[in-house]
């Protein structure tokens, strides 16, 4: 699967404001094949952004072990977002994020959101909001006082999502082929 017209996101109508497209719930080991294309997605998508991204040959395999270790991790929160009405029972979105302990700064644990992403036809709607409000009541349940998304520099889909949630940057990586 590519990720055509994943940068050109936004053809969906308006949603009614209260109303939520998906249902959003843990994911189960179950989910793995339905999460996998979503996964993949995200990293082309990430791939058309910067050539420093490029994805491997065998990333659908890879996705399948990160996200069969996230599910049994309980330091991770992995939820499967599902479409509702016609689209009921099919996964149309995901989020990983794990737990990390923070050695020298206070507060001393952090929810870092890894992978967050949503069926093109879903976008701009408020569901990736609901998403990261419903990410973030779960990274605080599992102990965290800070919460952090990480993402490509050059995604800009991703740098104004946050940006416009109150997100600014705090650590940089910075990188060169070698
Ligand atoms: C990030 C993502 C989950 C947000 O979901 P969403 O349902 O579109 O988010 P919301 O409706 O709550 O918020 C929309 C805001 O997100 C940003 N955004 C969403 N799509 C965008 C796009 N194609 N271009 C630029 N900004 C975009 C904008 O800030 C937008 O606000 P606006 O409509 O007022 O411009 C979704 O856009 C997605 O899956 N993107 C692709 C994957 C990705 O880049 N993930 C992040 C990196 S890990």
């Amino acid at each position: 699967m590519t990720a055509a017209g994943d940068a050109g996101a936004g053809a969906a109508a308006p949603n009614e404001p209260h109303s939520m497209p998906v249902h959003l719930r843990p994911a189960k080991p179950a989910d793995i094949p339905a999460l996998v294309p979503l996964l993949v997605r995200l990293k082309r998508l990430n791939e058309e952004f910067d050539p420093l991204l490029r994805v491997r040959d065998d990333a659908e395999s890879q996705a399948r072990e990160v996200l069969k270790a996230s599910i049994a991790d309980p330091k991770a929160v992995v939820l499967a977002a599902e479409g509702v009405g016609a689209d009921k029972d099919k996964v149309v979105g995901l989020v990983l994020a794990v737990i990390r302990e923070r050695p020298f700064y206070a507060p001393s644990v952090e929810g870092v959101i890894l992978e967050i992403y949503l069926h093109p036809m879903y976008r701009r709607r408020g569901v990736g909001e609901f998403l990261l409000k419903e990410t973030t009541a779960a990274l605080k349940a599992k102990g965290a006082a800070v919460v952090i998304a990480e993402f490509p520099a050059q995604n800009e889909i991703a740098s104004r999502f946050y940006a416009k949630r109150g997100f600014r940057p705090i650590i940089v990586r910075q990188a060169r082929s070698l």
